[in-house]
């Protein structure tokens, strides 16, 4: 089984991830682990953090000579802003405590209050450092592991933007055109549409001058998926659930659409199901739509698999909010602290690892191995069953 941990705060010396489960002998590439990271941090709509930020994983555990060796894998993101709130935020109690920049006007839309009033603090500052979505970076390098054992399997995962705010491409991209743009360091919003893209970056500018944030979807594809992956058999194993929870744990995805899923709920069923041939010369089963984005009964069915995140717009506000102070509970203006205003190509990316994460532990359990070759051994056979079938 795949599992994986994240830790560290938003302006803590680092972010940390754990992963264990993958088998030994899966080679390590840190090259593309760092681009998944540098590919996190783009996008247009990006506040200064990222100007701060470079992020690198170092590997601390669990791989020697460029390859698993069937150990937990320890993995470390510095946090370069660090520097800045050291003081601020030290590990040990200090005697001339320069206070925690204490955040006493929580804003609507994120942790603040809930968490302080949990966890009993009239001062969200140390819930909000780990709500933070720098925690995001923990996860994209955890996914690229992922990632990486997909590969070895012919799996591929791409996402792209299909909305800003109410600009949205209407037509389908193929899987070609979405991992172009899935790859391109370049993009400023990674559409596939360079025209709708220029209007979506005017949305992202419009929203910036007037103080506000944006909202949008992206589109995952996981390309090249072998037929019965999860089980329709119980209601936690069915792998849309799966990743449907996986996608809505990234900070502020508010729905996951798989498929055609949202439109076709008012459709008829005549006119949304993907029909079923054979094709005898090529020996497989084919469906020519794809409207269940690869799923059915909670199984990988042989399509691709399109998943899609439908973020919130960004609740830091320039334009701030009202709120209630947390001491004197008399009403002030929601704090304001540095921030992002679109974030809807980011989001993608944390998207992508948790749906590898997800996807490569559907393979453990599938075909499961402690070391790369043995794990190929039963994938080799189960191809030929299906191939046979
Ligand atoms: C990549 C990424 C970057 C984000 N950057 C910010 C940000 O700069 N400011 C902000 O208010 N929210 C940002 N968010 C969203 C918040 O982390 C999120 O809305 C908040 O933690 C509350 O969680 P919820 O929206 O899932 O309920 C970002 C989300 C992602 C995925």
């Amino acid at each position: 089984m795949l599992k994986f941990y994240t830790a560290g705060e938003s302006h803590g010396q680092a972010l940390l991830a754990f992963v264990s489960g993958l088998p030994a002998q899966l080679p390590v590439d840190l090259k593309f682990i760092n681009n998944e990271l540098h590919r996190r941090q783009l996008g247009y709509g990006r506040g200064g953090r990222q100007k701060i930020e470079k992020d690198c994983a170092e590997v601390f555990a669990g791989v020697r000579h460029g390859k698993t060796i069937g150990a937990p894998i320890a993995l470390r993101i510095e946090n370069r802003d660090w520097a800045n709130w050291e003081k601020i935020l030290p590990i040990e109690a200090t005697e001339d405590d320069p206070g925690t920049k204490k955040l006493v006007a929580p804003r609507p839309g994120h942790a603040d209050l809930a968490g302080a009033m949990k966890f009993n603090y009239h001062d969200a500052r140390y819930i909000l450092e780990r709500a933070s979505a720098r925690e995001t970076a923990a996860r994209v390098a955890a996914g690229a592991f992922a990632k990486l054992l997909l590969k070895e399997f012919g799996t591929e995962i791409a996402s792209h933007t299909i909305q800003v705010g109410h600009i949205r491409l209407e037509r389908l991209a193929t899987w070609k055109q979405i991992r172009a743009v899935s790859s391109d360091l370049d993009s400023p919003l990674r559409c596939t549409d360079p025209v709708l893209q220029e209007e979506m970056k005017s949305e992202v500018d419009a929203v910036l001058r007037a103080g506000d944030t944006v909202g949008g979807i992206f589109e995952i594809v996981a390309h090249d998926v072998p037929v019965g992956l999860g089980t329709h058999a119980q209601w936690d194993e069915r792998l849309d659930g799966r990743l449907a929870q996986a996608l809505m744990s990234v900070q502020a995805v508010k729905a996951v659409e798989i498929g055609d899923g949202v439109s076709i709920a008012g459709s008829h069923g005549s006119d949304v199901q993907d029909e079923i041939s054979y094709d005898k010369a090529a020996h497989r089963f084919r469906r020519f739509t794809n409207r269940a984005g690869g799923l059915e009964g909670g199984i990988t069915n042989g399509e691709n698999i399109v998943i899609r995140g439908y973020m919130k717009p960004i609740s830091t506000l320039r334009k701030s909010l009202h709120t209630t102070n947390m001491v004197t509970k008399e009403p002030v203006q929601a704090a304001y602290e540095r921030s992002d205003w679109c974030v809807v190509p980011a989001g993608a990316v944390a998207g992508e690892a948790m749906v590898a994460l997800v996807l490569a532990d559907a393979f453990l359990q599938k075909f499961g191995g402690d070391s790369l070759a043995e794990m190929r051994r039963n994938f080799e056979n189960y191809a030929r069953q299906i191939d046979e079938f």
